[in-house]
């Protein structure tokens, strides 16, 4: 069990008085937790603490190389006003994994799990309590060494920090179009595409803008190598239902492994369908769309949930997707995942744990 120090907030901030506008992670709760890592002293010093800036060096690592990595979760209020995360050992050992790759000392996911409830737990009251919302929470860990160097990090900072949420997309539930990025590319093999390191999402800031110019949420990644394949969207992971099986890109190093994504191939699979992870050419969906047998799109993430697609572009074609309608999957898995995370239907797959 960590040890963990507790200094509360002695001027805490209004809570947001209308739960419906709050947006995506636009405020933050009163506190935040924070660690630091020092070479021959390891991880020490965790405490929560009134939420306030960083005082960084212009020369700390993190600011020029990027050496970081973070993790995006949930807390969810339920009806009788229990708070619960939604399998948070997933999170903490995907997070275990990217430091491995990025060259960060690994939080042990004990830790990380006892840091995140520890927060959740001083700002329960942020929480909100509208259908819909949650606290999005956002682990996170930067190389504080100070010098231009390129070398890994000797000192770090991990830290917690959340915000109480509403939906990630300004659609809502609503089908979102998206744009199949045709010349920049988000990842290739023995980068860091499997990670979650804010580098990935740096470079995919440009054509994202660039689509959502055009009218698009997000764009769908195609594979680095011969901008053949579908990979991810970015903000997601994404699934295809075809001719009644689910086709997916497979987590094999160029994809983020979602905890949203294996959580809703379980309970696909539970339900009797086939699902396929592999390699799923873009040219193929676009011609099962021309078919009529490109039946549902979806996205999943911890911040999208399951986010219904209704129109793919790629080049200069686009095709349609349930009519422009949530597609029933799409719907019956937003529910049944909805339902579980809000404590409304049974946890029959022990994904809850409670912050008490
Ligand atoms: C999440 O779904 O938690 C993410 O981290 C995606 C982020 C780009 C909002």
């Amino acid at each position: 069990m960590l040890n963990i120090r507790i200094e509360k907030t002695a001027c805490p901030k209004a809570k947001p008085a209308d739960e419906s506008k709050l947006g995506f992670a636009k405020i933050f709760t009163d506190h935040m937790f924070v660690m630091d890592y020092a070479e021959g002293k390891g991880w020490h010093d965790a405490r929560v603490v009134p939420y306030a800036p960083f005082a960084l060096d212009p020369a700390t690592a993190v600011l020029h190389y990027a050496q970081e990595l973070f993790e995006g979760m949930k807390a969810y209020r339920t009806a009788e006003g229990k708070i619960q995360l939604f399998r948070p050992e997933c999170n903490a050992q995907r997070f275990v994994d990217g430091c491995e790759r990025m060259g960060i000392p690994p939080v042990p996911v004990e830790d990380f799990i006892d840091a995140v409830k520890a927060l959740v737990k001083v700002d329960e009251e942020w929480v909100p309590h509208m259908d819909g919302t949650s606290l999005y929470i956002r682990p996170f860990v930067i190389a504080t060494d100070v010098g231009l160097g390129v070398h890994a990090s000797k000192n770090y900072i991990f830290c917690v920090i959340a915000a109480p949420s509403g939906a990630y997309y300004a659609e809502g539930i609503n089908p979102v179009k998206i744009y199949v990025e045709d010349e920049y590319i988000r990842a290739a093999p023995g980068l860091t595409g499997a990670v979650k390191c804010g580098g990935n999402y740096a470079a995919s800031i440009k054509a994202g803008e660039l689509a959502e110019k055009k009218g698009y949420s997000q764009v769908l990644w195609l594979d680095g190598v011969e901008k053949k394949y579908v990979e991810e969207v970015g903000a997601m992971n994404i699934m295809f239902k075809i001719d009644g099986k689910i086709y997916t890109a497979a987590c094999n190093g160029t994809v983020l492994p979602g905890v949203t994504r294996r959580s809703i191939i379980e309970l696909c699979r539970d339900w009797g369908y086939e699902v396929i992870e592999g390699k799923l050419a873009i040219a193929d969906i676009m011609q099962a769309g021309r078919e009529g047998k490109l039946e549902e799109v979806w996205g999943t993430g911890t911040a999208a949930v399951v986010s219904p697609v209704k129109e793919l572009t790629w080049k200069d074609e686009s095709v349609q997707i349930s009519g422009g309608k949530i597609g029933e999957l799409t719907q019956k898995l937003y529910d049944t995942l909805t339902g579980i995370q809000w404590g409304k239907l049974p946890d029959t797959k022990g994904w809850i744990v409670a912050v008490d």
